[in-house]
């Protein structure tokens, strides 16, 4: 995150049309009309600033659930941008607006009778073959995802390179948005990450293993230990357990290795 974003996060998200964000004020349109707003806020906040309510179009503020896509201009420039508008700072002279959901295909289908397969997906999705590799879902992600090279290991058959590809996808459509060829390839790398992480890699041994011990009653008297403390005897354990240091290396283990 930018120093300027930094600073955009650290204001209160909650004002609405108060002027009590310090700096200079910038000029942003927001769907053809023009508003003043702070020059540190983010396009998120800038619009609340300016009096709109968010009711759909923001979930999580942090960058992570996808749900406020937005299509800028700069004045004076052709390019569209995109961007998240919980991450973006506003820029003067910017013409903006958000996305709202997008009518993007998504396959019905039931997950435990899949086979893991790259016939499984094109079944599911025929469209993927309809990309003509123009890489316009690519520069359209604000999340630096290779969408193309995504939905081009898919046609190749190769899963796991999808999986791989796409697994700082957020979901938030702008790829749809921006494709000739009508793909939804944020849902089709969602089925393959499905498909990798289910059905293609190898399970993890310690987790199986936790699991049973977990079933067999390991942490029982322990919890039921835990249970049983007050607010500052929690506090206080809680305070005082061992760290793993910062610098620890792999192989780290605690001192007590009980629960391990
Ligand atoms: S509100 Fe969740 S990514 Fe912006």
């Amino acid at each position: 995150m930018s120093e300027k974003e930094e600073k955009a996060n650290s204001t209160d998200s909650t004002q609405t049309g108060a002027p009590s964000v310090p700096g200079k004020m910038v000029p942003i349109f927001v769907m053809g009309k023009r508003y003043e707003v702070p020059e540190t806020l983010t396009i998120m906040k800038a619009m609340e600033y300016a009096g709109f309510k968010f009711i759909r179009g923001c979930g999580c503020r942090g960058g992570i659930c996808g749900a406020c896509a937005t299509v800028y201009r700069k004045a004076g420039d052709y390019k569209l941008y995109v961007g998240l508008a919980c991450q973006t700072v506003v820029e003067p002279n910017m013409y903006l607006t958000q996305i709202p959901f997008y009518p993007a295909n998504r396959a019905a289908y039931d997950f435990s009778q899949l086979e893991p397969t790259p016939e499984e997906i094109f079944k599911l999705y025929p469209e993927l073959f309809r990309c003509v590799a123009c890489n316009a879902c690519t520069k359209a992600c604000p999340m630096d995802v290779e969408v193309m090279d995504m939905i081009s290991a898919l046609k190749q058959g190769n899963i796991a390179k999808a999986a791989t590809l796409s697994f700082s996808c957020i979901q938030c459509g702008l790829c749809v948005s921006r494709c000739m060829g009508e793909l939804p390839q944020y849902h089709i790398a969602q089925l393959a990450r499905r498909i990798y992480g289910s059905k293609i890699v190898p399970r993890a041994e310690h987790l199986n293993k936790v699991v049973i011990a977990t079933a067999e009653g390991k942490y029982d008297q322990c919890l039921h230990t835990l249970m049983k403390m007050g607010e500052e005897e929690l506090r206080k354990l809680y305070q005082e357990r061992e760290m793993e240091p910062a610098m620890a290396d792999e192989d780290w283990v605690p001192t007590d290795t009980k629960y391990l």
